[in-house]
């Protein structure tokens, strides 16, 4: 059974695709440890409790410095004693300390085809006003492990969306979440449950 501990900073969607996958059992042998977010807002955590998935807070206001923030997260993170990290819009940059500690056993969901639209300042809604004032016509999401750049880690999973006229940020968004995101981080989180993901000289090898 992998055990998969789930971070978040919001509306949580691919929280509760994850959550309806495991339902549905189009995700098997997995179990969600426990949700954590920085953002005590965050409607994921109704989400996580509506599930009966422990939910904790783990905010950097509650802390004098980020390296206690920081701390903090990894303790909490540690004592789910979680298999695989899942960022699912946890808009924080994590801390080295976590990604010595879970080297390729973190997980994030970035609403692009890496490497367009990616890196620093690029998360949200952000992506997809960059994508339309580019112009291009094909965007997507992409699901890769997490190393120390921002979104430069193996990729392990991307599904392209078509851009269509008269898009909007909000609109693309919403088109990218239910035709890539919401299927795409599913998917990776079964294939890693039943081994089929490796590493191999920085590149992620999927078995079909
Ligand atoms: C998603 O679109 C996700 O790809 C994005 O935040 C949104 C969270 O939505 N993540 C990033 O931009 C990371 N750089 P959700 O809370 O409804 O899942």
């Amino acid at each position: 059974m992998l055990r998969i501990a789930v971070l978040v900073s919001g509306g949580g969607t691919n929280l509760q695709a994850i959550i309806d996958s495991i339902a549905s059992g189009d995700i098997t042998d997995t179990q969600i440890v426990g949700v954590i977010s920085n953002n005590k807002n965050a409607y994921a955590l109704t989400r996580a409790k509506d599930a009966d998935i422990p939910a904790f807070v783990v905010s950097p206001k509650d802390y004098d410095n980020r390296e206690l923030f920081n701390r903090a997260l990894l303790d909490t993170v540690d004592s789910l004693d979680a298999d695989l990290i899942v960022l699912a819009g946890f808009l924080v940059v994590i801390p080295e300390i976590m990604i010595d500690a879970y080297e390729n056993r973190i997980i994030n969901i970035h609403p692009s085809l890496i490497p367009s639209f990616c890196g620093t300042g690029y998360y949200g809604l952000k992506v997809h006003e960059a994508a339309l004032s580019r112009g291009v016509k094909v965007v997507g999401a992409t699901v890769h492990f997490v190393d120390k750049g921002t979104d430069t880690g193996p990729i392990i999973m991307q599904k392209a969306v078509q851009v269509e006229n008269g898009d909007t940020p909000s609109i693309l968004q919403r088109r990218v979440m239910e035709q890539a995101e919401w299927i795409i981080m599913p998917k990776a989180i079964d294939k890693i449950a039943h081994g089929k993901v490796k590493v191999v000289d920085g590149i992620a090898i999927v078995e079909d």
